[in-house]
């Protein structure tokens, strides 16, 4: 007999989400969402590299009151984490993206909608309580991508993070043996399209809807024409960092992309620090890959993010409860920040810094 379905107030960590997610999706669309590339190895470092760093408790401070307000890019958030971009939201709901952003508005979660939104941008952001970011995949039709640009803009989007690590994708091989396809009634209406997915068309290699070729110059293009500030989604390398301080965006989302490309880098917990180091505070960074606990949020924080983007467990969280699920995965994870900090002895974002992680604590 199959296990009865739990009720969400039973849903108590975002893992539970991930347990669920399996039986309330079609077999491709939940391999989409689950996989990584190639042997998945990076993909499951993402998530255990934050679980090796140790924190360092403090006791006997005043922690009656605690703030997650912050603020990134000059924008009020109400919890330093967002929603990361993340195509098609129809596989995962039949609403999509207005599922998405519903429950984001009721936890009061900031929202990166992605290019390949199933919903376009204009009705996304027209019911938005808290900022939407437009995740932009540059286009090889430059006029094409600098429309997308304007309407993200004319929408009400107040940042531009342009993907960076995906001229191609990788290995994914869940992808291929479920044969993903988009449903013949999925449009991507902000690149005014019909059911195109990201698969490889030509060599098996290359995808309609990414360009393998762009480079530095036309990110600096895309920062002379954008109104609002510019992200680099998808940084790992340090050397990529410093380029990034020279282009003139305003930040970087250390990434890889969910681990959803190359296979055998590095976790974005072991990167984050040395990229950390090179950006030496000239840009703000965000991270993401593998978060799933208050804890991991708050070592982000501690290796220098002003805030953590999530991606595969609110898409679990969609899947098994529509918006109410998105705002319960946001719930539980805030939540945990807010013990975390407790027992860190940190009222607010501004107070976490190295000396929140063990091994860099000032009694060492
Ligand atoms: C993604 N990601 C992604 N990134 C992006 O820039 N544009 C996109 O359209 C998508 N689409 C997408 C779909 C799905 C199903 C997943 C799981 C991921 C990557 C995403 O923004 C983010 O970097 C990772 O998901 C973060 O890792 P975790 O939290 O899933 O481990
Ligand atoms: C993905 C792309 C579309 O990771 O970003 O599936």
């Amino acid at each position: 007999m199959a296990a009865e379905k739990p009720t969400l107030e039973n849903i108590i960590s975002l893992a539970d989400f991930e347990a669920q997610a399996e039986s309330c999706m079609s077999a491709m669309a939940f391999a989409y969402v689950a996989g990584g590339a190639a042997d998945e190895l990076t993909m499951r470092a993402n998530c255990e590299d934050w679980k090796r760093i140790l924190l360092a408790p403090r006791i006997l401070v005043d922690v009656s009151e605690i703030s997650l307000r912050t603020e990134v890019l000059g924008q009020q958030l109400e919890m330093p984490i967002m929603l990361a971009p993340a195509a098609f939201h129809r596989l995962c709901c039949p609403d999509g993206e207005m599922a998405t952003v519903a429950g984001a508005n009721q936890a009061g979660g900031g929202l990166i909608l992605s290019s390949f939104s199933t919903v376009a941008v204009e009705e996304v952001t027209a019911s938005a309580k808290h900022p939407v970011w437009f995740q932009l995949y540059f286009q090889k039709d430059k006029p094409l991508t600098q429309e997308m640009v304007r309407r993200a803009e004319a929408a009400g989007c107040k940042a531009l993070c342009i993907t960076v690590d995906t001229p191609v994708l990788g290995a994914r091989h869940r992808e291929s043996r479920t044969q993903f396809a988009l449903p013949a009634d999925f449009k991507l209406p902000n690149l005014k399209l019909g059911p195109v997915s990201h698969r490889p068309v030509r060599s098996a290699v290359y995808s309609e809807l990414l360009n393998p070729a762009l480079s530095w110059k036309d990110i600096e293009w895309l920062c002379s024409m954008a109104k609002v500030p510019v992200l680099l989604k998808g940084v790992m390398n340090p050397q990529d960092a410093l380029l990034a301080v020279k282009t003139g965006v305003s930040g970087i989302i250390v990434s890889n992309h969910g681990a959803r490309n190359l296979d055998t880098l590095p976790s974005t917990a072991e990167a984050l620090p040395r990229v950390a180091e090179k950006v030496n505070g000239k840009l703000a960074i965000l991270v993401d890959g593998g978060i799933r606990r208050g804890t991991d949020v708050l070592k982000a924080l501690a290796l220098g993010a002003k805030a953590v983007l999530i991606g595969r467990p609110y898409l679990y969280a969609l899947a098994f409860a529509g918006a109410a699920g998105v705002a319960r995965m946001l719930e539980l994870l805030s939540t945990e920040l807010i013990m975390a900090m407790a027992l860190t002895g940190r009222t607010a974002i501004d107070q976490i810094d190295r000396s929140v992680l063990w091994d860099t604590a000032s009694h060492v």
